[in-house]
């Protein structure tokens, strides 16, 4: 998808709507930026409210809108909220991180699917076989694109969470070839990590970890 736009990629209402937006918001203040970083918190426990199946959906729906590599989106989420779904979950979850995603009210089983270009004809109508004809060339491509946007959309399903006053607690502890075996059966899909998703109980969250300061992460070129 290098260069730039070809004719039938232009949309001048999409250009438009974004000069709209851009007229009517303003970045986030500072509860804006508590509510999404600063006091957001990895969660071990969880409050006894139930989150909506509507309310997955309406996540989803801003996460979705995260950049992907030519638009490929190969994130899959199952979501796990019944009392049978969540039996037949538990002993895929490491003893350590088993019990409370039992109590969760909901835990998101994050995937990437390594046949993401099938449905690259719905993701880039433009241009139908560019990226389908790249995997075949160069299958070795195939799951470094897959886990890279996966996770990137992975994180960015998080945030909107979070943006939803939501909380979330993310767990890679757990056997993921069986998970695979018993969620993802019979597709390209392979476990990326989890996440509990719903209130927090704020008395569950560990000491916080300091984080890398500025000049021990990043430089200014
Ligand atoms: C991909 C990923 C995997 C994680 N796996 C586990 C896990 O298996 N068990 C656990 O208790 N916490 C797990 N965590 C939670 C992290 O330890 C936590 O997010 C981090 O220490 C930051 O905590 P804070 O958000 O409260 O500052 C995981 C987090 C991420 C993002």
């Amino acid at each position: 998808m290098a260069g730039p736009p070809e004719k039938d990629e232009i949309d001048l209402a999409a250009q438009q709507s974004v000069r709209d937006a851009r007229e009517r918001t303003n970045p986030l203040d500072g509860n804006g930026l508590d509510l999404l970083f600063r006091e957001a918190r990895s969660f071990n426990g969880w409050k006894d409210e139930p989150i909506s199946g509507d309310d997955l959906k309406a996540i989803y729906d801003l996460a979705k809108m995260g950049p992907t590599s030519a638009n490929c989106c190969p994130l899959r989420i199952k979501f796990i909220t019944s009392p049978e779904a969540k039996e037949k979950f538990a002993p895929v979850m490491f003893e350590r991180n088993r019990a409370k995603t039992r109590q969760a009210p909901a835990v998101a089983i994050f995937g990437m699917d390594h046949e993401f270009f099938h449905r690259q004809p719905q993701l880039t109508p433009f241009r139908p076989d560019d990226i389908p004809n790249r995997m075949k060339e160069n299958p070795d491509l195939i799951p470094h694109w897959a886990s890279q946007n996966a996770t990137l959309q992975a994180a960015y399903f998080m945030m909107a969470v979070r943006a939803a006053g939501y909380d979330t607690g993310p767990m890679q502890g757990l056997d993921k070839a069986m998970c695979d075996e018993v969620f993802w059966a019979g597709t390209a899909v392979k476990t990326l990590f989890v996440c509990s998703i719903g209130r927090g109980d704020e008395n569950t969250i560990f000491k916080r970890n300091p984080r890398l300061p500025f000049d021990a992460a990043c430089e200014i070129l």
